[in-house]
């Protein structure tokens, strides 16, 4: 158990005593906190008030009659009372010292424990579209699956990841389109990577103009008028005579009026897209002439969904092709799947949920299409439609069936864009009245990675930017920046080869590690800048203060003229000072910060401990003299320091799936 969940459970075992029903425990225990400010101690408890509020007795009484009912001597000095009836618990030096000192003889688990009940989980995740180039925004899924993946497993859970991906949707009849009309006849069965993604491209790019023309114009359009109407319906009633409500309507106009310009400036992007592709000579072309394109790609796709012969043939062809791009993509960001069981594999089992679906009494016709409809839920979930055709929540459910069949996990979760929220609360609700309700089902949401305009990153043509090419970058500028942080000394001096290594480390880590830092259900701006600074909350940084922990023992190393530093297992830990102390603290704490991952899914709450252990060692670096130490004692003691700081780091940031370099 973690220091935290120890202190916890005194205090729930304090407010049993108290008369505090077991099912109320963790309103007030929940209130038990890591202190913000080493004034009030390193943890906090503000139970006392809200409690007292419900027995009706001064807060301060209720204080001192929990604090009079825990058993934390061995770990904290006597709690104090403050102000109201906060408890501030200190934890005892010689505590900590010896914590410390036994993390020094576990380097695996630097004194985190496995969890007492190991569960299940699948974790779905990464699950990109195949064919379609990969892009940034499923890097945010594959980094925090990954990153979950790692965690979990680490904690004790047995963990099985499943990369479920669209290898049989519409993405896929566009190819099969552009194969039967755009591709040279003889070459049909001999189409390079590029040339598949180049079909692609241009198949959804003329798909898009016609939809735009016939559907998104229009629409856009009716908005806007409308939006114009109430404009000058607003701005035509004249002024309230009250102050008050004539400022507020004078908003409601200039809200108005903002919302219209806005939408006139959507409208004016999307008529320039649309005169760009027929100012196109070839484009404009192909566009007029394959104005059914819509309905045919779907046709496309429903032939290779009913087995015909052709479409199921080239399928088999072309997936290995567009599988192998993918996989180098894992391979260089060092995420690797048990599973990889793409929306193909569930496709002889569909008819059979909707079967049993109908035959539960759960689904029924509406309309022609097979529909499940759910008390709260506006829209049912449709599970077959008219035509005949199984749809992406069909294959969810047949999945959910499989993988409850074959791996009986307690947990399920889905790493998908917060824009698919609604498809998951009915997948679940589904599910549930299907007789999974037993496990837990979660959408991991994330929101979007967003350019500097504030909009959806892209690249400045307009495309969204391919995942490898941002690698790219960063990789590049990482090395931009490992280049000119070159020591004058020739022994400090990177060679090549070195360099490309660290680069490689550096770029991917920044990018992973800006992805992992921001609370997963906010947007973030995606800044190169930002990512790889050398200060502050950066995987930089992070990789920095390894680096530079480590060439502490370098420094040892050639001045002992021994192989390897010496760092004993059976240092004595000394905290003289509030430096070392804070610093020892940090440490015992990353098995608090883990916990809260596992309990909510943030891999944030670990990059925000990693940087706070990072700081710490910064201050305690500045402060402390380590091989200068003023008695050997106190050498061993803080060098056992800088150990576990570096070994922390590096198992926290292998945790988030990034690499530590020895030096850069
Ligand atoms: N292929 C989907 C997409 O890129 C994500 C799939 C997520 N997983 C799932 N079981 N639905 O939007």
């Amino acid at each position: 158990m973690n220091l935290l969940a120890a202190i916890r459970e005194q205090f729930a075992r304090a407010l049993v005593l108290l008369g505090v029903e077991p099912g109320e425990l963790s309103n007030y225990t929940s209130l038990v906190l890591t202190s913000q400010d080493a004034k009030f101690g390193d943890y906090q408890a503000n139970c006392a008030m809200p409690l007292g509020k419900r027995l009706g007795k001064p807060p301060r009484e209720v204080a001192a009659q929990l604090v009079a009912a825990l058993e934390l001597g061995a770990i904290c000095e006597r709690p104090e009372i403050a102000g109201p009836g906060f408890i501030n618990l200190r934890v005892k030096d010689d505590w900590l010292a010896s914590q410390v000192a036994g993390f020094l003889s576990d380097p695996e688990r630097q004194g985190v424990p496995q969890t007492a009940s190991p569960r299940t989980y699948v974790i779905d995740y990464s699950s990109p579209n195949v064919a379609k180039p990969m892009h940034v925004g499923h890097i945010r899924s594959t980094v925090i699956g990954d990153a979950l993946c790692r965690i979990l497993k680490f904690a004790g859970h047995q963990v099985i990841s499943d990369n479920h991906l669209g290898d049989w949707g519409t993405q896929f009849g566009m190819i099969l389109y552009g194969l039967k009309h755009f591709a040279d006849a003889k070459a049909l069965n001999n189409q390079t990577l590029e040339e598949l993604t180049r079909l692609y491209k241009l198949v959804n790019s003329l798909v898009e103009y016609h939809d735009t023309r016939k559907e998104k114009l229009p629409a856009l359009e009716a908005r806007l008028a409308e939006a114009e109407r109430t404009a000058a319906r607003l701005s035509a009633v004249s002024p309230p005579s009250d102050a008050k409500e004539a400022k507020q309507a004078a908003k409601k106009v200039r809200q108005q009026e903002a919302a219209v310009v806005e939408l006139r400036s959507e409208l004016a992007e999307l008529r320039a897209k649309v005169a760009a592709v027929e100012a196109d000579a070839t484009l404009g072309k192909l566009a007029a002439e394959h104005a059914g394109i819509g309905q045919q790609v779907l046709q496309e796709t429903a032939r290779l969904h009913s087995g015909d012969a052709t479409n199921i043939e080239l399928w088999r062809k072309y997936l290995p092709a567009c599988l192998t791009e993918m996989e180098a993509m894992y391979a260089r960001l060092g995420v690797r799947f048990d599973h990889t069981l793409g929306e193909s594999y569930y496709q002889d089992r569909l008819r059979g949920v909707v079967k049993d679906l109908c035959e539960k009494k759960l689904a029924r016709e509406s309309d022609g299409a097979i529909c499940v409809f759910l008390e709260g839920h506006d829209v049912p979930m449709i599970v077959q439609k008219q035509d005949g055709a199984f749809l992406y929540g069909t294959t969810d459910l047949a999945t959910i069936q499989y993988r409850m069949n074959h791996w009986r996990p307690d947990a399920i979760l889905y790493v998908v864009d917060h824009r698919q929220s609604l498809h998951f609360e009915q997948l679940f609700a589904v599910a549930r009245l299907w007789g999974y309700g037993g496990v837990e089902l979660q959408h991991i949401a994330f929101g979007t990675v967003l350019g500097d305009d504030g909009k959806p990153f892209k690249t400045r043509s307009g495309a969204s930017v391919g995942l490898a090419s941002l690698l790219d970058e960063a990789v590049e500028r990482a090395y931009a920046i490992v280049s000119q942080n070159d020591d004058a000394r020739p022994e400090a001096m990177l060679s090549e080869v070195e360099r490309r290594q660290v680069a490689e480390r550096i770029g991917i880590g920044a990018i992973k590690y800006a992805d992992l830092a921001h609370n997963r259900t906010s947007d973030y701006v995606f800044s190169y800048d930002k990512m790889l600074a050398m200060t502050g909350n950066t995987a930089a940084y992070m990789q920095y203060s390894y680096a530079r922990v480590k060439s502490i023992f370098t420094k040892v190393i050639a001045d002992s003229g021994l192989p390897v530093a010496d760092t004993r297992p059976d240092a004595t830990i000394l905290l003289g000072t509030p430096q070392e102390r804070a610093l020892a603290l940090a440490l015992v704490q990353f098995a608090e910060a883990l916990d809260r991952v596992t309990t909510d899914y943030r891999p944030n709450h670990l990059t925000a401990y990693l940087f706070d252990l990072a700081t710490h060692y910064s201050t305690f670096f500045e402060h402390c003299p380590v091989l200068r130490a003023e008695t050997e004692a106190l050498r061993a003691s803080r060098l056992a320091l800088c150990n576990l700081t570096a070994r922390t780091l590096r198992q926290g940031l292998e945790l988030l799936g990034i690499e530590v370099v020895e030096r850069m």
